[in-house]
């Protein structure tokens, strides 16, 4: 029996690839070279499968250029570069890599809400610079994180990770909005209270960010929003690029009208705003929040799993979409 075609569009654990080996015929690429739409377009047209990584986008038109496609697995939690209506449409499933990230990534929230309000980077930078030449009393004086309150928009799990650490750790008041409003239960193990994002905008000392990117997420912090925080605020995005408007945070942290701000992922990465680069009260950190050796690697072992069990008629194990069914595909 021939071997489903899958390809692996980025490089990854080369023992992963040869996982994949076993079980498909794979087009790999060691190299990592970012594949322009017409080139995962020509890659893509004779291959039943697809293993991504967020940085390819799967719309209507890579759709109909891979009429043999029936899967794309992805290896993040968020999907964002999927448009999943036209995949559901076009009978192609998509799975993301929920769960195995979740404890890590809210480790990172937290360590970048740190670095942040302790004016980590910046003070790091100074001293490389050779600038330490005595202590003073108010020297990279930030805010504190123990006993404050933390402000998450968007509650689920990573979120509820990161209410715990706070609450249970450091003593926070933790608020928190999102769509829909959390158990009761929910609540009272992140020791966490519903609030209007208005009011948490208000309210909160540190505002952290991790609602999926959708285009009604777009921009949930402009100037608007960041006009209603605390000037001695901080802010965190870990979320998604796009989630927050990074010109105008350029703008906030210029004229001090927040304090700080911790940002991991940017709209354009792996472009970042030169507003950005250009003042100190920022930390600045490449898209790593799920980045330690363990959390890829099972990042990586669930969407080649779901490959797996998709083409073993046992389905997806981490679906994010039903597809049409009888919506023909090739082979
Ligand atoms: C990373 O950003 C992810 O969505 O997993």
């Amino acid at each position: 029996m021939t071997k489903p075609r899958i390809l692996v569009a980025r490089a990854i654990f080369p023992d992963i690839v040869e996982r994949l080996r076993a079980h498909f015929e794979v087009d790999d690429n060691p190299e990592d070279t970012i594949l322009t739409p017409a080139q995962l377009a020509a890659r893509m047209a004779d291959k039943d499968g697809a293993f991504t990584t967020g940085s390819e986008r799967i719309d209507a038109n890579l759709l109909a250029a891979a009429p043999r496609l029936k899967i794309v697995a992805n290896m993040a939690v968020g999907y964002n570069n999927f448009d999943v209506d036209a995949m559901t449409a076009a009978g192609v499933q998509g799975t993301n890599t929920p769960d195995v990230l979740t404890e890590t990534t809210a480790d990172f929230g937290f360590a970048l809400l740190m670095a942040t309000a302790r004016r980590m980077a910046e003070s790091e930078h100074f001293l490389r610079a050779g600038k330490w030449t005595k202590w003073s009393y108010d020297m990279f004086a930030g805010s504190d994180i123990h006993g404050s309150t933390l402000g998450i928009i968007g509650m689920g799990r990573i979120g509820q990770g990161i209410a715990r650490r706070g609450a249970h750790g450091f003593g926070m008041k933790v608020i928190y909005h999102n769509r829909s409003r959390l158990s009761a239960a929910l609540e009272a193990e992140c020791k966490a209270t519903y609030v209007g994002k208005e009011a948490l905008l208000r309210t909160a000392d540190h505002v952290v960010l991790v609602v999926p990117y959708t285009p009604s997420s777009h921009h949930t912090i402009g100037a608007a929003e960041l006009a209603l925080m605390k000037p001695t605020a901080t802010l965190v995005n870990i979320a998604r690029g796009g989630i927050v408007h990074d010109e105008a945070v350029a703008v906030a942290l210029r004229e001090r009208r927040i304090a700080a701000a911790g940002l991991d992922v940017f709209e354009g990465e792996p472009q970042v705003h030169p507003g950005l680069l250009n003042v100190p009260n920022v930390v600045l950190t490449p898209h790593i929040a799920s980045a330690t050796v363990p959390t890829r690697r099972a990042m990586a072992d669930l969407a080649a799993d779901n490959l797996i069990a998709f083409f073993e008629g046992r389905g997806a194990l981490t679906p994010v979409n039903t597809p049409v069914a009888g919506a023909a595909r090739a082979g």
